[in-house]
């Protein structure tokens, strides 16, 4: 695993021919956003929305082919419920947007998580935006909504006990494993982004993240950028990634 923590040495140039195909991101420091400035939390949670297209427009023009963003966690139902139910609000509105324009991007959208537990409106929005994009070839967002990495391999561990009850004798390999996660059949994150200044995975991606070059930053969610994705794609081009071969 790269650790790394961005500095003010990144100044180079983005190699668009070496693009991470899988970006994810911690979409973190909302609520300090918004203490700093005297506003409630939810104000940063408004903001880190638009940062959020803000920084999905600019993988769709760079090309790449993925993004996953942790939008809530498992663990995010402890919070106030008022806070809980501002950032249900915001995917809400985000939801009823991006069907309006996903066509016209050709983004596809899909959703890792348990989204079973949201409200009926929610539920029926997230199946709606994953039926219209199925077929759509720009940038693909995997948005994590009630997603937690631990719980998502016990989900997948049920479904493939489940299988073998049913008769599937085949020996389980990583591979294999692999198909019972939300992520199946798109590349692990080449990438992870967090930004305000934590150095944790938060039980994002746990599987997924086994080779992943981690992108640390100061910078609040709410205040990232285009220039702020530029230079952490910069970061993972000086990476020498090994997968624990010697070079
Ligand atoms: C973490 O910051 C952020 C969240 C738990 C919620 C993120 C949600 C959004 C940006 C809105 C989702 C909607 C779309 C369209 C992506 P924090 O609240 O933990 O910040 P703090 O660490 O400064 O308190």
């Amino acid at each position: 695993m790269g650790l790394f923590k961005s500095s003010d040495k990144t100044a180079g140039r983005l190699d668009t021919d070496r693009l991470p195909r899988h970006i994810a991101i911690i979409m973190d420091g909302n609520g300090r956003w918004a203490k700093k400035r005297g506003l409630p939390r939810t104000a940063g949670h408004a903001v880190g929305a638009e940062t959020f297209r803000k920084v999905a427009t600019h993988c769709k023009e760079l090309g790449v082919e993925y993004l996953t963003v942790y939008a809530f966690s498992t663990e995010n139902w402890k919070r106030p419920k008022d806070e809980v139910d501002a950032i249900m609000g915001i995917l809400e509105t985000y939801l009823h947007e991006a069907i309006e324009t996903m066509e016209r991007d050709r983004v596809k959208m899909k959703f890792f998580g348990d989204v079973s537990v949201l409200s009926p409106a929610l539920r029926e929005l997230i199946a709606e935006t994953e039926r219209i994009s199925d077929t759509f070839d720009g940038v693909q967002v995997n948005m994590c909504v009630n997603y937690g990495g631990r719980s998502e391999i016990i989900r997948a561990a049920e479904c493939w006990a489940r299988d073998r009850e049913a008769g599937d004798t085949g020996e389980l390999t990583e591979e294999k494993f692999e198909r019972y996660l939300y992520s199946a059949g798109i590349p692990d994150p080449d990438l992870i982004i967090r930004p305000s200044g934590e150095y944790r995975l938060s039980n994002f991606l746990m599987w997924q993240s086994a080779y992943s070059e981690f992108y640390f930053t100061d910078v609040l969610w709410p205040d990232f950028n285009e220039r702020e994705l530029d230079r952490a794609i910069i970061e993972y081009q000086r990476r020498d990634r090994r997968y624990g071969m010697i070079r």
